[in-house]
């Protein structure tokens, strides 16, 4: 090869390597303008103050106090992290970190302590207007979930997601927060992850009310073939009830958007065999096209006809126009992809998550994993495959604006705490997949957002504490909050001059 030839290559190389994601750094200043970039988390996982100022029971409050052996530390989150307390200081540590938004919850059970059948809890809308108000503040916007896995206990007990009744309790619930707090709060999302919630509820038996049934476990009741979808069914139909309220007394005054939470793991088949190509696709429908085809195309979608058949439930001609309303946005929660096996050809263990899709989900093939893994079961660093889904999404649903919702890595909590505090894995895989992002977004993707799960560690539902999310350790004795590396590195991102590389430039006076 000539030497001119030579330097053609060697530019080439260069050229290609500052297109890969994790040879360039990552600058805020490549995103579009208006482009949130925050922090999630959810009521019953920080709160705390769990019986304070009229909130009423929720059914997460009883299930973890009845039944501490299915929590893995046997805790619960009467305390979690506080924040209910502490919530100037949270919102202090957001300012710090230069988000211009913030994804959290309200607690149903705290505005609605009885559902319908008693008053509004003003107690519990001052909190969330307080909350609110420090906020918008800080220059912070709102971006708010109505529903993160809890419900008042008084409606659990009385039916649940099983009884058409709770359409009418979830638009109630939705109204009275749309009124309360719409003139300030610019996003609102129905439901987060309904996908994944229905699942460990009524298949796995793993949250309230924890029915199941063979092979997915043993409950004392339910039915893992029929309950979930059934669920489901109320769910989507809340959800478009609560979007055409919003859409017919709301939206034109308020100027805000609704969109709804999706938890979506990116399916690749495990090999290039028919069988296990179809397997993936099944995987992706039983996770993402289950609710959001319903909400687009008034249908569920084909994979789900052939394996479920009588226990999928229809849309009569009513329901279907309720869906007509469309949603401004969807949110993606997006941690992980993982590999599928078809179960159909081959036996598998089918209880498991993607057990009533004839899946079985695989971290590895060949011996190779198909990322870093991380201490959550089941979920890898593979910042291909954030790339990959919000470009599916936005193929699938009409180019429907994304927010990522959540994305974050878990640690395990017996670290040391200085292992937690310089928490390079975190730095690595928030570089990573927002680098992907990056990447989506200069191809054309239509994503609006990115919010890291989590702001702070906090109660990880099944896994009580042993598990930390967040970008700020919290100790669960003292409640003190100190920012680990993954707050400075984000902090870099968000307010630095320039490009940031996964640990280069750090600032580190947090
Ligand atoms: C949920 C969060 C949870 C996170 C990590 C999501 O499934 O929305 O509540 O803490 O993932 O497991």
């Amino acid at each position: 090869m000539g030497a001119a030839m030579g330097m053609v290559m060697v530019m080439l190389a260069a050229l290609l390597a500052s297109f890969a994601p994790s040879a360039r750094g990552l600058d805020r200043g490549e995103f579009p303008p208006g482009f949130l970039f925050g922090a999630a988390t959810s009521a019953y996982q920080i709160e705390g103050a769990y019986l304070e100022d009229g909130k009423g029971l929720s059914n997460w409050d009883v299930f973890t106090h009845a039944r501490s052996r299915d929590i893995k530390d046997g805790l619960n989150g009467d305390v979690a992290v506080d924040h209910y307390h502490r919530y100037m200081e949270d919102v202090e540590i957001m300012h710090n970190l230069g988000v211009n938004s913030y994804r959290f919850s309200i607690s149903w059970a705290r505005i609605l302590p009885r559902g319908r059948h008693g008053d509004v809890n003003s107690d519990g809308i001052a909190f969330y207007d307080r909350l609110i108000a420090a906020l918008l503040q800080k220059g912070i916007e709102p971006f708010v979930t109505l529903q993160h896995f809890d419900l008042p206990h008084e409606l659990e007990v009385r039916h649940g997601w099983l009884g058409a009744e709770i359409r009418e309790e979830f638009d109630y619930y939705a109204d009275v927060c749309f009124q309360a707090f719409g003139d300030r709060v610019k996003f609102w999302t129905t439901f987060n992850e309904p996908n994944l919630f229905t699942k460990f509820a009524y298949m796995l038996g793993m949250y309230p009310p924890s029915h199941c049934s063979a092979p997915f476990g043993t409950c004392n009741s339910g039915n893992s073939h029929r309950e979930p979808y059934v669920a489901a069914h109320n769910i989507i139909m809340s959800h478009a009830a609560a979007v055409d309220n919003y859409k017919k007394n709301y939206q034109a005054k308020q100027g805000g958007s609704i969109g709804i939470v999706i938890a979506m793991k990116f399916y690749e088949p495990l090999t290039n065999a028919t069988e296990d190509i179809l397997a993936a696709q099944r995987a992706m429908s039983f996770e993402i096209h289950w609710f959001l085809d319903p909400i687009f195309f008034g249908e569920y979608p084909k994979e789900m006809h052939e394996v479920l058949s009588s226990n999928l439930p229809k849309f009569t001609a009513a329901e279907k126009r309720l869906l007509q309303n469309k949603v401004d946005f969807i949110g993606v929660n997006h941690y992980t992809a993982i590999y599928a096996k078809d179960c159909i050809s081959s036996s598998c263990d089918l209880n498991t998550y993607e057990g009533n899709a004839l899946v079985l989900a695989i971290g590895e093939r060949d011996g190779v994993k198909i990322g870093k893994p991380t201490a959550f079961v089941g979920y890898y660093d593979v910042p291909e495959g954030m790339e990959k889904i919000v470009k599916y999404v936005n193929l699938r649903y009409e180019n429907t604006p994304v927010y990522v919702t959540e994305n974050g890595y878990s640690q395990y909590s017996n670290n040391s705490m200085g292992d937690l505090i310089n928490d390079v894995g975190r730095v690595n895989y928030l570089h990573g997949y927002l680098s992907r992002i990056s990447s989506a977004v200069r191809r054309g993707a239509n994503v609006r957002g990115y919010f890291v799960w989590s702001l702070m560690d906090n109660f990880e539902w099944a896994f009580g504490f042993t598990v930390r999310f967040g970008m700020y350790h919290v100790d669960f004795q003292t409640q003190k909050r100190t920012p680990k590396l993954s707050a400075k590195w984000y902090q870099n991102f968000l307010m630095g001059s320039g490009p940031v590389n996964t640990m280069e430039n750090m600032r580190t006076d947090i």
